[in-house]
């Protein structure tokens, strides 16, 4: 098992390039369940997540050419194989394998998913919406059942505005006999590029990146080639980055469009940031100032993006209050950012940042993706070397993650980790 070595301090400049969306390849790769000729999709990015599904497809008898970040999904052999356990538990996303096999077969079985503890996580929108397309859903022993005898196009109004259940919703609706309507639904560019790939399958969908998303079911989809949008969320992560250690850092492929609530907030502090057409460049500020932040749904800001800012705001002049309205336990990294010397108090969802601090490098350790893109973020502000554990979770969703940096000029590594070390580990 590896640990990542960062030792703080260095100034980062120069340009870095953004990967394939992981909560698009997430769902558009189980969606090439749905089609019956092979399905391209281009730009992938190069996480565990990815390669997680592309066996579960081949579990089911899908035929998977993935090289150079293109994955050619032959569909046309799956069968409607049960996935009560095994991979289906080590990522959350496996859930979109229940919209794509129920719209495909009309029947699936899938392990209740995995994913990063960030405090409850139900999956009853999803379940509402297949039960409103005529699914019967049971939970048997920790695995989720579902049987049709056939679809029907539904209206469906979600409860909660979750991307999961709009996605899932949308991933069986689409081969349902008629119109289904998803009131209240998610507005996450992922949604809008799940929409575009079903669309070039051949399937009938209006108002994806809307709160109304009318669907038109089909009899028949077929292969086609896409390319997946530019990750947001890591795009965000490598624009804190550059606003924690940077003296003038590029980032290349983005859509600066999805990352409006941040580039806002990042400006509001001092940093200086420019954009063009895919472009971000964030820029030193003189001091970076206090700012409050509140996650909200797309347009607002991301909750994945929460974590590594409040890294960088431990070295922000003043006080700064970061609360999350979408995940109530988002905060394991708290207790290991005050490791490394942060003045941070959490009261209920909001975490209270004392700022003005030099952070000072730790052995600290990833809970879940976000926190470990926040304790790299502190790493590199930090004086001193920084070990971070819990390599797996932030290897589910960076891709090249050590290259990237250390293209930017900054001194991070991978390392075995001791005999010893991991004793330690297994006794914590
Ligand atoms: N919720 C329910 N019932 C449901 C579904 C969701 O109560 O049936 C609640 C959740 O508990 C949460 C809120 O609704 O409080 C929003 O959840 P949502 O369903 O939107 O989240 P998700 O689809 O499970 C995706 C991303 C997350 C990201 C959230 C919010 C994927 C695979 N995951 O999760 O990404 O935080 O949307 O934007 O797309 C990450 O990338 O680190 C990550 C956790």
């Amino acid at each position: 098992m590896e640990k990542l070595m960062i030792a703080g301090g260095y100034p980062l400049k120069g340009t870095v390039r953004i990967s394939g969306a992981k909560n698009s390849a997430v769902a558009l790769i189980p969606a090439t369940i749905l089609a019956e000729s092979p399905v391209t999709i281009e730009g992938l990015p190069d996480i565990s997540d990815v390669q997680i599904l592309k066996d579960l497809l081949e579990e089911i008898g899908g035929t998977v050419d993935f090289r150079e970040n293109n994955m050619t999904v032959d569909p046309s052999s799956m069968i409607s194989m049960p996935l009560p356990n095994g991979k289906v538990k080590k990522l959350r996303a496996s859930y979109y394998l229940m919209g794509a096999m129920l719209g495909r077969f009309k029947k699936a079985v899938i392990g209740l998913p995995g994913g990063c503890h960030l405090g409850p996580r139900p999956i009853d929108q999803h379940i509402k919406g297949f039960e409103a397309l005529g699914a019967r859903v049971t939970n048997e022993q920790g695995a989720i059942y579902l049987r049709a005898a056939e679809l029907r196009g539904a209206r469906i109004y979600l409860d909660v505005v979750s991307v999961g259940a709009t996605i899932n919703i949308m991933l069986a609706a689409v081969r349902a006999e008629g119109r289904t309507i998803i009131e209240n639904a998610a507005k996450e560019p992922e949604i809008i590029d799940v929409a575009t790939l079903l669309t070039n399958m051949g399937a009938k969908i209006k108002g994806a990146g809307t709160d109304v998303i009318r669907i038109d079911g089909v009899n028949h989809l077929h292969g086609c080639e896409h390319t997946i949008i530019p990750d947001r969320i890591e795009a965000g992560t490598y624009m804190i980055v550059g606003a924690a250690a940077g003296e003038g850092v590029l980032i290349d492929n983005v859509i600066p469009h999805h990352l409006e609530s941040l580039i806002a907030k990042l400006r509001e502090m001092g940093v200086q940031v420019e954009t063009n057409d895919d472009q971000v460049f964030v820029g030193p500020a003189e001091k970076m100032k206090a700012v409050d932040i509140k996650t909200l749904v797309y347009p607002g800001f991301p909750t994945d993006l929460q974590q590594p800012l409040t890294s960088l705001l431990t070295g922000a002049e003043g006080t700064s209050m970061v609360t999350d309205t979408i995940y109530s336990a988002r905060f394991k990294h708290i207790d290991e950012l005050r490791r490394m010397n942060a003045n941070i108090k959490v009261e209920g969802r909001s975490a209270i940042i004392n700022g003005s601090v030099q952070l000072q490098g730790a052995k600290v350790k990833a809970s879940d993706l976000r926190a470990g893109a926040a304790l790299v973020v502190a790493g590199l502000m930090a004086e001193g070397v920084t070990e971070v554990t819990g390599l797996e979770h932030i290897d589910r969703g960076y891709s090249h993650l050590v290259e990237k940096l250390n293209g930017l000029g900054a001194t991070i590594w991978r390392e075995e980790m001791t005999k010893e070390e991991l004793e330690q580990m297994k006794n914590a």
